[in-house]
C-alpha cells in the first residue's frame, strides 16, 4: 500500500508495475528484522527458526498452510506500547486485528487493554480473562443481543455510534439497572493516506456521526439527557496502516475543539479521548514506520497542545493499535506445490493457501515480501509471483516477489508480517480448511487455535 519506486532496474522494468519492486534484494536469505518476529532466525544450516523453532519442524509437526505467533515479539510489542504511553493513558489492543483466548491472556498480564467489535469477540475476551472494565465494544450495527451482553457482562465502555444505538443502549441499559460508560464515535473529516476501504475518517462512510454540520453535537445532546447513559469521552479512528501523525494531528484538534464546545454548552468537561488505532507496521522492506515511543510522544504533544490552546484539562488519552502489535509478531508457512515458469514474465509459485488464509492482497492490493525458510539457496534471484490453491486468478499472496530460482516443490516458503488480518479474515472459500495459530516460545509450540477439518465443515452442512 505504501511504496516507494526503486530505481529502474531494465531486467523488470516491463513486467512490474510503477512503484513496485524492480531490482531483488542484496540477500535472498537474509531476513529484515523490520518485517520478520523478534525471534526469526536463520541458523547455520540455512534453516529458518522462529522462538526458538524451526519453521520445518513446525511445518512437519503441524502441517502447511500454518500461522506461527512470536509470543515473545508480542508480549515486547504489547510493552512498548504501554511504556510508550505510560500510566495516565490506556492502550486497547484491536482484536479484530487477531484474537485468540492465549492472546486475551497475554494482553491481560501485559496491562493492555482491549477494544471488541462483535459478541464472538467479546464472548473471546471474556472467556479469555479480560476484566470487563478494560473491554470497549465498538460497531456501526451492534445488535440489541451483543449490546445486552456486553451491558450485561460490564464492559467498561461502548462507542456509541448514531442516533439509534443511543437510545439502544440507554434502553437496555435501563432495563438492566447500569448506568453505561459512553464514548461517541465522531468523524473528523480527515482523509488518511490509505487504501479506500481501510479509511474511516471522511464524511462519506458508515462510521460515526460527523463533527461537521453538527450531528455529532446533537448526539451529545441526546446522551447527556438520559440517565443510564454516562458520556465519558470522544472516539475517532481515521483508518488503518497510516504512517504519519498529521490525520491524527486534525483529527485531535476537532476532537477536542468539541469537547469545548461540550463544556461551553453544557458545563462538562469530559475526562477521555481516543484516538483510535492505525499506525502501519512495514510488510515490506521499503515500509518506514514509527516506533511506539515516538508516535505515543507525537500524539501527547498534539493533544496537550490543543487542549492548552482551548483551556481544557487534557484529558485521559487512549489508542487503539491491533496492527502494529500482532502484525509482525507471526509469519505464514507455506509449502511450495508447483512451480511454473511463464518464459519473460515471471514465475508463478503456487503454495497451499493463498486467499483464504490471506485475502488483503487480493483485496487490497497489500504488499508483502516471502522467504524461502526451508534451506538457504545461492541460486540467482528469480521474479516469481506467489499464488494459493484458490480458483481464481486474483488469489495472489505476493504479488512481485524475488526467490532463489532453484526453488522447487517441497520447499518451505514464509510470508512475514501476517499477524494481522490475516488468520482474523480467513474463509472457508473453495471449502478450505483454515490454518492453525502455532504459538512458539523459548523452544516451546502451542496450538492456540487448532486446524479446521472436514468434520468441522460437515458439521456445519446440516443437509
Ligand atoms: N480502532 C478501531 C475503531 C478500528 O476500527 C480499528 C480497525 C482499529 C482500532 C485497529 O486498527 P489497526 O491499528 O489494526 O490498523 N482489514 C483491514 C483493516 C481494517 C481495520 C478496521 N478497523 C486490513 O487488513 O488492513
Amino acid at each position: 500500500m505504501s511504496r516507494s519506486a526503486h530505481p529502474a532496474g531494465p531486467r523488470y522494468a516491463d513486467v512490474l508495475p510503477e512503484g513496485h519492486y524492480t531490482a531483488p534484494p542484496a540477500d535472498l536469505n537474509a531476513l529484515d528484522p523490520k518485517v520478520w518476529p523478534l525471534t526469526a532466525a536463520r541458523s547455520a544450516t540455512g534453516a529458518v527458526s522462529v522462538g526458538g523453532l524451526g519453521l520445518a519442524e513446525l511445518a512437519e509437526e503441524f502441517g502447511t498452510a500454518l500461522f506461527v505467533l512470536d509470543e515473545d515479539d508480542f508480549r515486547t510489542r504489547c510493552r512498548a506500547w504501554r511504556d510508550a504511553f505510560g500510566p495516565d493513558a490506556d492502550v486497547f489492543y484491536a482484536g479484530k486485528a487477531f484474537l485468540s483466548r492465549a492472546v486475551v491472556r497475554w494482553l491481560t498480564e501485559e496491562g493492555l487493554n482491549l477494544d471488541v467489535c462483535s459478541g464472538g469477540e467479546l464472548s473471546i475476551a471474556l472467556a479469555g480473562g479480560m476484566p470487563p472494565e478494560r473491554i470497549a465494544l465498538h460497531g456501526n450495527n451492534k445488535s440489541s443481543a451483543e449490546l445486552h451482553q456486553a451491558i450485561e457482562a460490564g464492559v467498561g465502555r461502548i462507542v456509541v455510534d448514531s442516533f439509534q444505538e443511543i437510545v439502544r443502549v440507554a434502553r437496555i441499559a435501563e432495563r438492566l439497572g447500569r448506568r453505561q460508560p459512553v464514548q461517541l464515535r465522531v468523524t473528523v473529516g480527515v482523509e488518511a493516506h490509505t487504501h479506500e476501504f481501510i479509511a474511516t475518517a471522511h464524511e462519506d462512510q458508515k462510521f460515526g456521526l460527523a463533527l461537521a454540520g453538527g450531528q455529532a453535537a446533537e448526539a451529545v445532546r441526546r446522551v447527556l439527557k438520559l440517565d443510564s447513559l454516562e458520556l465519558v469521552g470522544i472516539h475517532s479512528h481515521i483508518g488503518s496502516q497510516i504512517f504519519d501523525t498529521s490525520g491524527f494531528e486534525v483529527a485531535a484538534h476537532r476532537v477536542v475543539g468539541l469537547l469545548a464546545e461540550i463544556r461551553d454548552e453544557h458545563g462538562v468537561e469530559l475526562p477521555e479521548i481516543d484516538l483510535g488505532g492505525g499506525l502501519g507496521i512495514a510488510y515490506t522492506s521499503e515500509d518506514d514506520p514509527s516506533d511506539p515511543h515516538t508516535i505515543a510522544k507525537s500524539l501527547r504533544e498534539i493533544v496537550d497542545r490543543e487542549c492548552r490552546g482551548a483551556r481544557l484539562a487534557v484529558p485521559r488519552l487512549s489508542v487503539e493499535p491491533g496492527r502494529a502489535i500482532v502484525g509482525p509478531s507471526a509469519c505464514t508457512v507455506y509449502e511450495v506445490g508447483t512451480v511454473k515458469e511463464l518464459p519473460g514474465l515471471r514465475t508463478y509459485v503456487s503454495v497451499d493457501g493463498g486467499m483464504s488464509d490471506n485475502v488483503r492482497t487480493a483485496l487490497y492490493d497489500a504488499e508483502y515480501s516471502v522467504s524461502l525458510v526451508s534451506r538457504a539457496s545461492d541460486a540467482e534471484p528469480m521474479l516469481s509471483r506467489v499464488v494459493g490453491k484458490h480458483c481464481e486468478s486474483g488469489d495472489i499472496v505476493v504479488r512481485d516477489a524475488f526467490l532463489p530460482a532453484d526453488v522447487a516443490p517441497g520447499d518451505l516458503l514464509a510470508v512475514p508480517a501476517t499477524g494481522a488480518y490475516c488468520r482474523s479474515m480467513a474463509n472457508n472459500y473453495n471449502h478450505a480448511l483454515r490454518p492453525p495459530v502455532v504459538a512458539v516460545r523459548g523452544g516451546e509450540a502451542r496450538v492456540i487455535i487448532r486446524r479446521e477439518t472436514e468434520e468441522d465443515l460437515l458439521r456445519l452442512d446440516v443437509g
